[in-house]
């Protein structure tokens, strides 16, 4: 039964929160791959050979369905392992999807062609790498036409808040947001495209006025995924424990994410 929950480090912590609650029978099984975050300055090249280890690794540990909670690896990889690595009877999704069929006011899963929509400026807030994969344009345009979206990226956010140095976080969230405004001056949405980014999503709604739609990815992937369990109820694979793995010091990251998610957290090595 169970699932698997890719993130570079513990930002996809945000992500597993939301889904444990939304499924709290499902058993999900989390990989954080600490020893090589953040994976948001890595090249492409870089950041897909890390993320099919790790997803390998949720596969070995029964998992027949993984979610990469992490926007930069979904960005960066997720296409070329869906095309010639993803083994037939394994399933690997992406955190982009969903956030777009949210925006797009689309049903989840549905792969209509591309319509005009109601919103039109969009700005996108996300990794150095994630930015420059240009995949959140790519998969907007399968699915809304006319649609101007402004990306910045926010260099220093997720080190920051790995750091739990959330005065520098907030102060460049701030300053990243009066980047994109410079160039974008009245967007209507704003993504937060980076597992990191709902720890900080009051400031950067506050940065941003009350006028502008936040889109925060946890919420909206935990209700897609439950559509798509229900949906697909044999894609949950033959394991039954949930856990916690992890490629750096296991003592070291369950401390943090025990702070991370205010509950006691225990990463073994992957
Ligand atoms: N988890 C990554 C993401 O969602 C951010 C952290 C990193 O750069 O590794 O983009």
């Amino acid at each position: 039964m169970a699932v698997g929950i890719f993130d570079s480090g513990l930002g996809g912590l945000t992500v597993l929160d939301a889904v444990t609650k939304r499924l709290p029978d499902v058993p999900f099984v989390y990989y954080g791959d600490n020893a090589h975050a953040p994976y948001g300055v890595r090249g492409a090249d870089d950041i897909c050979a890390l993320t099919t280890t790790g997803v390998q690794r949720l596969f070995d540990e029964g998992c027949d369905l993984v979610i990469l909670a992490c926007n930069t690896a979904s960005a960066a990889a997720l296409r070329r392992m869906q095309e010639g690595w993803v083994p037939r009877d394994k399933r690997v999704l992406g955190v982009f999807v969903p956030l777009i069929e949210a925006l797009t006011e689309r049903q989840w899963g549905d792969n209509s062609p591309p319509r005009e929509v109601a919103i039109k400026h969009v700005a996108l807030f996300a990794t150095p790498a994630t930015v420059s994969s240009r995949a959140f344009q790519r998969e907007l345009a399968f699915r809304a036409i006319g649609v101007d979206v402004e990306a910045q990226p926010c260099g220093g956010v997720v080190d920051a808040i790995e750091d739990g140095d959330m005065i520098l976080a907030e102060a460049l969230v701030r300053s990243h947001v009066e980047a994109l405004q410079r160039r974008m001056p009245k967007p209507e949405a704003a993504i937060l495209g980076c597992t990191h980014y709902p720890l900080v999503e009051e400031v950067f709604q506050d940065a941003l006025g009350p006028d502008v739609a936040v889109y925060s990815q946890p919420r909206l992937v935990a209700d897609s995924l439950a559509d798509y369990l229900a949906r697909h109820p044999d894609r949950q694979g033959p394991g039954t424990d949930p856990g916690f793995l992890t490629t750096g010091d296991p003592a070291r990251v369950s401390s943090k994410a025990t702070q991370f998610l205010r509950r006691g957290i225990s990463f073994s090595a992957a």
